[in-house]
């Protein structure tokens, strides 16, 4: 903790709390104290930590051969192409591999300006897409993009879940439209049911690509391997990352072939991109959440959540909403209390902007443990508002 106090740069806000080993839902601080980790690396551990399929590839593979730039020819890429090929999403054909989601953006966002050769952006309100200056241009919080202004031009922010003021943003210079199909840094917000489906049409209507951002949402975090199939659209272009290698940093952009086809040779590499580690992690990530039919987890444990937090019945919780297990308890005031006090007595959720409590638990969480999340947030949330309420609130 001192080193990490006094000598890395100070840009997280810390919980009080090492943590040195994990296992499925549960984490172990270096105390010896449990958790259940309903944060997953903000979304990453989806599979549960260690997952003995992701470990065993990592293991096997960085004995083999830990680096291979993507200007040769790889086994581990060609093993974690074939599994993206299976799960990519419908009408795309191609996809680019990078390492986080703000590079999968990234991608993203020079793909759209290539093959438009238009300059502009429409981006949600509450949106959240990274923090590299592409990316972030297309992150709504103006607390983020202001101190680094100027971005890129041309980005305009309309209303979530309204497609009519997407329409009205696109002008003559709109390369794409940037959404998530479930907003989620934003509050974990579910868009209307018809509202990707029209963006979609207004998209087509428009003559610009709609580029998905499941960063977050996708690899069968909300019931579906990806989220935007809950709503019936199909992207141009999909960003994912985060769960997509059990653990490892990997990011892949789809795009359809034409779209992705503008790329020149050079125009767009980098270094780690489809490197072996990350892509033989993929590899065994797509195959334990397919083989061992985790998806279907999602709203099985999702809806158990969110039954059981709605039970709760409590004055200061606006909203229990989700879809899966991408679950937010909208509260009526600052959520930091409830969720330090969760982490005291072993469970831990994050933050969703100032008043959402989110939970990403992993797919492998079962019912007992769904029930002490719910016991021990719904204890968290009495606390406060006996605090709250007893202070006058
Ligand atoms: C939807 C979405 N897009 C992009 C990102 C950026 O990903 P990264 O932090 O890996 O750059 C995130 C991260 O939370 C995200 O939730």
């Amino acid at each position: 903790m001192r080193l990490e106090d006094t000598f890395l740069a100070d840009t997280f806000w810390k919980r009080p709390v090492t943590l040195v080993r994990g296992e499925g839902a549960k984490v172990w601080d270096s105390e010896g104290k449990e958790y259940i980790d309903c944060s997953c690396g903000y979304g990453v551990a989806l599979l549960g930590h260690c997952h003995p399929k992701v470990v065993e590839a990592i293991r096997r593979q960085a004995a083999r051969l830990i680096t291979c730039h993507g200007s040769f020819y790889s086994e581990a890429r060609e093993e974690c192409l074939e599994r993206l090929h299976r799960i990519k999403p419908e009408g795309t054909d191609r996809v680019f591999l990078s390492s986080t989601g703000a590079e999968a953006v990234e991608t993203a966002i020079k793909l759209a300006r290539k093959f438009t050769g238009k300059k502009g952006f429409v981006a949600a309100v509450n949106g959240y897409h990274g923090k590299t200056m592409g990316a972030l241009s297309l992150t709504w919080a103006s607390k983020y993009r202001e101190p680094f202004m100027p971005l890129l031009e041309g980005v305009k922010f309309a209303p979530y879940g309204k497609a009519d003021r997407a329409r009205e943003a696109i002008d003559g210079n709109t390369a794409a439209v940037f959404v998530e199909p479930v907003q989620g840094e934003g509050g974990i917000n579910l868009p209307p049911r018809d509202y990707l489906r029209e963006l979609r049409e207004v998209c087509d209507e428009k003559g610009v690509l709609l580029v998905l951002d499941e960063v977050q949402s996708g690899f069968g975090r909300t019931g579906k391997i990806w989220a935007h199939q809950h709503f019936g659209v199909k992207p141009d272009i999909l960003c994912s990352s985060k769960a997509l290698g059990g653990g490892l940093p990997i990011a892949a952009t789809f795009a359809r072939e034409d779209i992705m086809g503008a790329l020149k040779r050079g125009e767009h590499s980098n270094t780690f991109g489809g490197n072996p580690l990350a892509c033989a992690a993929c590899a065994a990530a797509v195959d334990a959440l397919l083989e061992d039919g985790l998806v279907e987890n999602a709203r099985i444990i999702g809806d158990r959540l969110k039954k059981g937090l709605s039970n709760m019945d409590s004055k200061i919780v606006r909203e229990v909403r989700g879809l899966g297990l991408m679950i937010g308890v909208d509260m009526k005031f600052e959520v930091m209390d409830v969720i330090l006090r969760s982490l005291k007595n072993g469970v831990i959720a994050l933050e969703a902007g100032k008043t959402v409590l989110r939970l990403l638990p992993p797919l492998v969480l079962n019912s007992a443990e769904a029930d002490i999340v719910v016991q021990t947030i719904t204890g968290a949330i009495r606390e406060e508002e006996r605090k709250r309420i007893g202070a006058g609130a």
